[in-house]
């Protein structure tokens, strides 16, 4: 998604996206292929099915039978009888965390597009390649009924839907339709196959929501709060992280061709505790079992003190033996630019998004990804929690020698 990328290339922004399947495009092609490929190996077809008059209200648009959710807890069950869908699977952190649920021994069904990745570049072989070991199940999470269905094809209930669904764009019409709607759909879904926990990466910035994608979030989170509310037997995981190390690296390269390496102010508007997709996809999985973690908020760091801007760049030029060299880009310019941009919106209201990557690109070059405490409208590194062992520094290290293939951010253009 669109947040963040300022950090890595300070004039670049994400686009619109590409425009995602219809339903009925899909719908017919729920794993056929893949039942061949993959044999569904891992679903547990011997699953309990306790079929109610209970119907999840939100906004199941066909009548279709509900399953009750199961007297007993999947927790008390063992990982390989615990099916868990992940929707967004295909994404940056999706990936990771198909891998590691997979690694814990759950059986994992992979919600994914038949052209999956940034702009649609992997086919389904690619994508069934890259999903190993899940159960991979091509459907639209942006069609309720769609995705209902082919849930229901396979015939087993489901204990978790874990989302790391996100708009590729950050574009207004498109956090709405992604970040709030399909990941409301892919609630209704799971419900209705049983599904009592949920489990959502969402972000740490919707602590100050400015921005549409931010307000797309908070009102899943909420409908996701008060679904728990009404139903003891159903609980969540919101997990909302700092950044991620794709969103600090897009200046190594450029640093290492001898550039400068580009900030805001005085670069320490704003800091961060980047954590890994590694890192991050095993706390998500911790979230499944994890009994402190049933019905929290869960704000989260990668390991090590917060780095600002300056920090991470001085990191840079140590590991490449350069003496430090900034170019430090006055705060108001971002401003001025979203002045013009909001001006243009309105007479031209197709440029809706134009003027929402800009406060995107405002807001990640000045506000900081750690605790907020509301009262004082400080941010708290110490109040941060950290997890995990991968460091930015390593990260960096990493893409000196490698590159950073794999951690593309998007769909990008020229701001
Ligand atoms: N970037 C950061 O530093 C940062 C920091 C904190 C939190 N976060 C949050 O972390 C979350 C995940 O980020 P990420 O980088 O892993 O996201 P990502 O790589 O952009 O992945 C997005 C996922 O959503 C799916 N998706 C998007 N549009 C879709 C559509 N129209 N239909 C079906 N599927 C669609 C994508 O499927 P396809 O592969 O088919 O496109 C992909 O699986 C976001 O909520 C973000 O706000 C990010």
């Amino acid at each position: 998604m669109a947040s963040l990328c300022f950090f890595s290339n300070v004039f670049t922004l994400h686009s619109p996206k590409c425009q995602s399947f219809t339903g009925s495009r899909l719908s017919s092609h729920f794993l056929n292929h893949q039942i061949k490929v993959n044999s569904f190996p891992h679903v547990n077809l011997s699953q309990p099915f306790k079929f109610s008059c209970k119907r999840f209200n939100p906004i199941t648009a066909s009548a279709t039978t509900t399953i009750e959710t199961s007297s007993y807890s999947f927790r008390n069950k063992n990982p390989k009888d615990i099916n868990i869908v992940v929707v967004g699977s295909t994404g940056y952190i999706g990936k990771f965390v198909v891998k590691e649920l997979i690694n814990r021994g759950f059986n994992v069904i992979a919600i994914s597009r038949e052209r999956s990745g940034i702009r649609g570049k992997n086919d389904k072989e690619e994508t069934l390649n890259q999903l190993q070991g899940a159960n991979v199940c091509f459907s639209d999470v942006t069609n309720v009924e769609t995705l209902q269905k082919n849930l229901e094809n396979l015939g087993v209930s489901i204990d978790v839907v874990v989302s790391c669904l996100a708009s590729r764009s950050g574009g207004v019409k498109d956090s709405w339709k992604i970040d709030y709607e399909a990941t409301r759909n892919s609630l209704v879904a799971g419900r209705n196959r049983g599904a009592s926990h949920f489990v959502l990466l969402s972000a740490i910035c919707v602590q100050k929501p400015l921005l549409e994608f931010q307000r797309a979030k908070l009102k899943f989170e909420a409908e996701l709060v008060k679904e728990a509310e009404e139903d003891n037997r159903f609980s969540y995981s919101i997990v909302r992280p700092t950044a991620f190390f794709k969103s600090l690296g897009g200046q190594v390269e450029l640093v290492k061709d001898g550039k400068p390496y580009v900030m805001f102010g005085d670069g320490r508007l704003c800091a961060c505790k980047p954590i890994s997709e590694q890192d991050l996809a095993s706390f998500i999985a911790d979230c499944v079992l994890s009994e402190d973690k049933i019905n929290q908020i869960l704000p989260i760091g990668g390991p090590g003190k917060a780095l600002t801007p300056l920090e991470q760049g001085e990191i840079l030029f140590r590991l490449l033996g350069k003496e430090p060299k900034f170019l430090k880009v006055p705060i108001g310019i971002m401003d001025f630019a979203i002045g013009v941009l909001d001006f243009l919106v309105k007479i031209f209201p197709a440029m809706e998004d134009a003027a929402e990557f800009g406060k995107i690109g405002r807001y990640y070059a000045a506000e900081s990804m750690l605790i907020l405490d509301p009262e004082t409208g400080e941010y708290s590194a110490e109040k941060t929690p950290s997890y995990g062992k991968d460091t930015l520094e390593e990260f960096f290290k990493r893409v000196l020698r490698e590159g950073m293939a794999g951690q593309e951010l998007g769909e990008q253009t020229i701001f």
